[in-house]
């Protein structure tokens, strides 16, 4: 192996270009040269790329989103596609390529070795949501953004003794709602990996207002339901003033926390090593404090757990 090239896929998260940064002099220092391929899986399809040194990858630690672009690329869904950039990456003389993302970028990663590439992936999305490691990069960064929204959302909420509704990202996954809530004390989480009802909700919000809470905080996970619709249902059940926040893409950009920074740097490390000691189709993760790898099929097919015990404490520390 002499030549790797690197890639960030699907949607951005804040510490991608920390990723990219030490997977860059990770190869240098292992005598391998770098390409950084434009736009995700695009870049492989419609060559291009640009050739990767230690400068190139200085000063872009601290940036979210990520300066080599990310796209989700249907034409890499069909076998021409896949056929194209597999034909380009072996002319350009690329044996490895490292893929920066969330499970969908792995699955990709994962049909580039089906057609030969050696691969390795580096967990990166919000959402939290890969099977094989605790922490994905972006998710540290993002339930921090989301606090922070909390914490201001509070002071009106108290102000007006009001009930509100926040709702952070999520599609299939309610790891940044369950951390922020935790973090940013609300009384009520509402996730897609657990049923929930419109009666508990309200009557969670009933005991608040009896016990002489100043607010009701609820946070939402986008996959668990619109908070529009849910703050209607609750309107016409206990006729109350219910306001709502629909975080969205703030959450995806900002300066990457240094936790994320740091697993970042680690993971891309690794990833490289990985692949210099001869390992292929993994992905790097983190268990605890410790980096382990874990199969790219399981790492995207697999579903994390969700804490049942931090389910519960977000009740417990809302009475
Ligand atoms: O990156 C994951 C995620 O943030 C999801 O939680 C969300 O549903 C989705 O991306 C939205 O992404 P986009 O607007 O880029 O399609």
């Amino acid at each position: 192996m002499k030549r790797v090239g690197v890639l960030t896929s699907g949607g951005d998260s804040p510490g991608m270009n920390a990723a990219i940064r030490a997977i860059t002099r990770t190869a240098i220092y292992g005598g391998l040269s770098v390409v950084g391929f434009f736009n995700g899986f695009e870049g492989l399809i419609k060559n291009k790329f640009e050739e990767l040194d230690l400068t190139s990858v200085g000063g872009q630690m601290d940036k979210g989103g990520t300066f080599l672009g990310t796209a989700r690329v249907p034409e890499f869904e069909t076998s021409e596609g896949q056929k194209k950039a597999t034909a380009n990456l072996k002319k350009l003389g690329v044996d490895a390529v490292i893929v920066v993302g969330g499970d969908g970028s792995l699955r990709g990663a994962h049909v580039l070795y089906s057609y030969g590439i050696l691969t390795m992936g580096v967990p990166a999305s919000i959402d939290n949501d890969l099977w094989g490691t605790d922490y994905c990069i972006g998710f540290d960064t993002a339930v921090n953004t989301a606090i922070d929204a909390i914490s201001k959302i509070r002071d009106t909420a108290s102000a007006f003794e009001r009930t509100f509704l926040v709702e952070v990202m999520g599609r299939n996954s309610g790891m940044i709602a369950l951390y922020s809530a935790i973090a940013g004390g609300a009384d009520c989480v509402v996730i897609p990996e657990r049923s929930w009802n419109i009666d508990s909700l309200c009557a969670s919000i009933k005991y608040g207002q009896e016990r002489g809470k100043l607010h009701n905080l609820i946070v939402v996970a986008e996959g668990a339901g619109h908070a529009f619709n849910i703050a209607e249902q609750i309107k016409r059940k206990l006729n109350i003033d219910v306001r709502v926040t629909v975080l969205g893409h703030i959450q995806r950009g900002g300066t990457p926390s240094a936790f994320d920074r740091i697993i970042a740097s680690r993971l891309g490390a690794e990833a490289v090593k990985l692949l210099l000691s001869g390992e292929n189709d993994k992905m790097v993760g983190l268990t605890g404090h410790d980096i382990n790898s874990v199969f790219l099929e399981d790492a995207f097919s697999k579903r994390p757990i969700i804490d049942d015990d931090l389910i519960e404490l977000v009740k417990i520390l809302a009475l």
